[in-house]
């Protein structure tokens, strides 16, 4: 099959979807998604695959910067910008705070925390930069992190030695590590009487690998330090349990795997810890151990927040583990096939505990630049080329839309790239 053969009938499966009929109001029509929870799991994913409106000229396998939102959470999300726009300052002065902490309380549900530990942001950028930047750094203080982190929390810890005078230790996590330990000592190999702070990403965003953050963060407890984790990839991709990890301080940007409005996060906080932390903005909460004294940030986009809940029902439609299991279902659909080939190299570990739905795929003579383009050009897929630290490869990110179809359609592209 073509490139175009394959876009052509790609696009026919799509607009053939029944949720994409206007209704007179001109808005898309709402469904029943609860119904659909008994069908067998082929059937259940190809009413999932309908909810979402898919551009067809070309295979979206990258998800990982957002998860657009599908259709059912799109109107709900609608009506919520049409209720703010409506009730105006009313809704604001009467209730915002409420809704915004009830809102917090699902969340916290959802990743097993207290409610008074947690609160929405706008991003993991948000949540991880106000600890980073509150936490009561003292000059010659050091800090771990890895240099696989997302660039811009590594660039934060780069800005605060700049403003405080603390030294940053960059380790290299392996994209195939031996057993939990080596990553665990990689880091305890670091530490001295002066780390404070240990950053780690529950999940890397370049190749998709889990990271033992438990183990990690026993082993920093047991010399006093906290653990800032990096959960960007992990809210509504995978189970996320905060009492269980016990940590010290979570982000995550709900945007991404939750589906939910561009602009909302959440950041965890351990009880003990918030008065610790100076807050970013000053608000008008002061009791050192409130979470709200770490959450003003002036007007923003309410609605954004109130369709979490809705970006929340919808995952409860799905069922959190059933959809864990599908994006691992659909990451070693693809990855298992190409793991033989000689030419290609997987970057993201196989077994389960280690990867979800990401992964990285390189191909030998061909740098990561070359070969999304490929990808793109002669093939019709979307995907980001990674190239850095010690990944070189194109991160593949399909989402519970994504089809066999398309992912058989992704493997043969790979085997005749690899074969030239
Ligand atoms: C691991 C990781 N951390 C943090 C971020 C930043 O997320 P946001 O831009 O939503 O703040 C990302 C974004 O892709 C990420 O992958």
């Amino acid at each position: 099959m073509t490139k175009r053969d394959f876009i052509k009938a790609l696009g026919v499966m799509t607009l053939s979807s029944p949720f994409l009929s206007f209704g007179d109001n001109g808005r898309f029509m709402d469904i029943n998604y609860f119904d659909r929870k008994a069908l067998n799991d082929d059937e259940f994913w190809k009413t999932i695959r309908k909810d979402y409106l898919l551009k067809n000229d070309y295979v979206n396998l990258e998800n990982g910067y957002y998860c657009f939102i599908p259709q059912p959470t799109l109107n709900k999300y609608i009506e919520k910008i049409r209720k703010i726009n409506f009730e105006g300052s009313f809704y604001m002065r009467n209730d915002l705070d409420s809704d915004k902490i009830k809102t917090a309380e699902r969340l916290s549900k959802l990743v097993n925390c207290d409610k008074e530990e947690l609160v929405i942001t706008r991003n993991t950028t948000e949540s991880l930069d106000l600890i980073i930047s509150g936490f009561p750094w003292e000059k010659n203080d050091e800090a771990i992190f890895a240099i696989q982190d997302y660039g811009s929390m590594q660039e934060m810890f780069k800005l605060t030695a700049k403003r405080k005078g603390i030294v940053n230790k960059i380790i290299s996590v392996p994209n195939h590590p031996k057993n939990d330990e080596e990553i665990v000592s990689l880091y305890e190999e670091q530490i001295t009487s002066k780390t404070k702070l240990i950053m780690v990403s529950h999940m890397i965003n370049i190749t998709g690998q889990i990271l033992p953050v438990k183990k990690i963060c026993e082993m920093a407890h047991s010399y006093n330090i906290d653990v800032l984790v990096d959960g960007a990839h992990c809210v509504g991709h995978i189970t996320v349990d905060i009492k269980d990890l016990n940590c010290d301080y979570y982000g995550s940007s709900l945007h991404k795997w939750l589906s939910a409005p561009l602009g909302t996060g959440l950041l965890f906080v351990k009880k003990e810890k918030i008065s610790k932390i100076e807050a970013l903005f000053a608000g008008h909460v002061h009791e050192r151990d409130n979470i709200l004294r770490l959450n003003h940030i002036g007007t923003h986009p309410v609605h954004s927040n109130m369709a979490i809940n809705d970006a929340l029902d919808y995952l409860d439609s799905v069922g959190l583990k059933r959809k864990e299991n599908r994006l691992r279902y659909l990451q070693r659909y693809w990855s298992d096939k190409l793991r033989s080939d000689t030419n290609v190299i997987i970057n993201t570990p196989s077994q389960n505990e280690r990867s979800c739905g990401i992964a990285n795929i390189g191909v030998k003579n061909k740098n990561p630049e070359e070969l999304s383009k490929i990808l793109f050009e002669e093939y019709g897929i979307f995907t980001v080329a990674i190239n850095y630290a010690n990944v070189k490869g194109c991160r593949i990110t399909p989402n519970i839309y994504t089809n066999e179809e398309e992912l058989d359609y992704f493997i043969k592209s790979i085997i005749k790239i690899a074969a030239n």
